[in-house]
């Protein structure tokens, strides 16, 4: 026998047994019931193709397994790696996971960590665009477990960090040590704690080669849109290697702020016939999978992506 939606009244009436044993059974509670029975009612939920009703459960324990992760766009893979390595360890411990993408809109965002409370959610991994504590500051006095990774937060929480400034320092050196003096930096608006940082590491590898910065050769979009249908930040890049093309003294280098960007500042280049690196070296930023798919592969800083996830599910 097959019930389509199965309840514990039939479980019990096909075990011969109450509805309180057959809830006990299920729950796993520790209130004495004969192997026997147990055995019963097992065989009776798995003969119904019983299905847990979790929202039920949910409702009488107030207690969920949701974790909610809310990111940027998952257009740009290096959040989906990030993604896995949580889904990966909160498979382990019993969590379901649940993505929230807030297309770099504050507004958006803010409505996400609302319903994300309303949900009962356990915790929120937050790659945070809007800097707002005072939503932050609500949920951390709710004792909500907040952890943030890529965008540092000013409000008391656990965090993933990575040196963004380091990082960028040693993509720039790295040019500089090939003999690169005019180096250009291509990105994104710079309005965000990662990128200011990133660009912080620019300067000051200039700065140690004693390169002076020229601010022609920083090249970046005023405005940052994400749709569900374009990738806002490879778009950028061959927008902004048009740019590049148009400069009277063209730099022989471009470090790019991500490697979305670098991508599409390589196809931008491409198709007005130069070549790289033959023509002009780029360096990327994060090591998404994809670098290593494009032709020519990219050289970029590894961001450890999956690693990231699994610390901040862990937290
Ligand atoms: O591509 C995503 C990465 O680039 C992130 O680290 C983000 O902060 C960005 O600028």
């Amino acid at each position: 026998m097959n019930l389509k939606n199965a309840t514990i009244y039939d479980i019990a009436k096909y075990a011969k047994t109450s509805t309180a044993t057959v809830s006990r059974v299920l729950s796993n509670s520790d209130y004495p019931v004969s192997d026997e029975l147990k055995q019963r009612v097992l065989d009776a939920a798995k003969k119904l193709n019983y299905t847990p009703n979790l929202v039920g459960r949910q409702l009488k324990t107030k207690e969920t397994s949701d974790i909610a992760v809310i990111i940027p766009n998952i257009s740009n893979p290096f959040y989906p790696s990030i993604v896995l390595g949580v889904e990966d360890v909160a498979r382990e411990k019993g969590y379901n996971v649940l993505l929230c993408d807030s297309y770099r809109n504050p507004q958006l965002e803010n409505a996400y960590l609302q319903s994300m409370v309303e949900k009962q959610v356990k915790g929120i991994i937050i790659s945070s665009i809007s800097q707002n504590n005072k939503t932050f500051m609500q949920l951390v006095e709710k004792d909500l477990n907040i952890v943030a990774f890529d965008q540092d937060v000013t409000f008391p929480c656990n965090k993933i960090t990575f040196d963004f400034e380091d990082g960028g320092f040693l993509a720039v050196e790295h040019l500089i040590m090939l003999g690169h003096k005019k180096i250009a930096l291509i990105g994104a608006p710079i309005n965000r704690p990662s990128r200011k940082s990133i660009y912080d590491g620019y300067l000051k590898a200039l700065k140690k080669y004693n390169i002076k910065f020229n601010k022609e050769y920083v090249l970046l979009n005023e405005l940052e849109k994400e749709f569900h249908n374009e990738i806002y930040e490879y778009k950028n890049g061959i927008e902004l290697a048009k740019r590049f093309l148009q400069l009277d003294d063209r730099p022989t280098a471009i470090f790019a702020i991500n490697d979305l960007t670098a991508i599409g500042v390589i196809q931008g280049l491409k198709s007005h016939g130069v070549r790289v690196p033959e023509d002009i070296s780029v360096v990327g930023f994060d090591n998404i999978f994809i670098s290593e798919m494009v032709q020519p592969a990219l050289t970029t800083v590894d961001q450890p992506q999956y690693e990231m996830g699994k610390l901040a599910a862990n937290l």
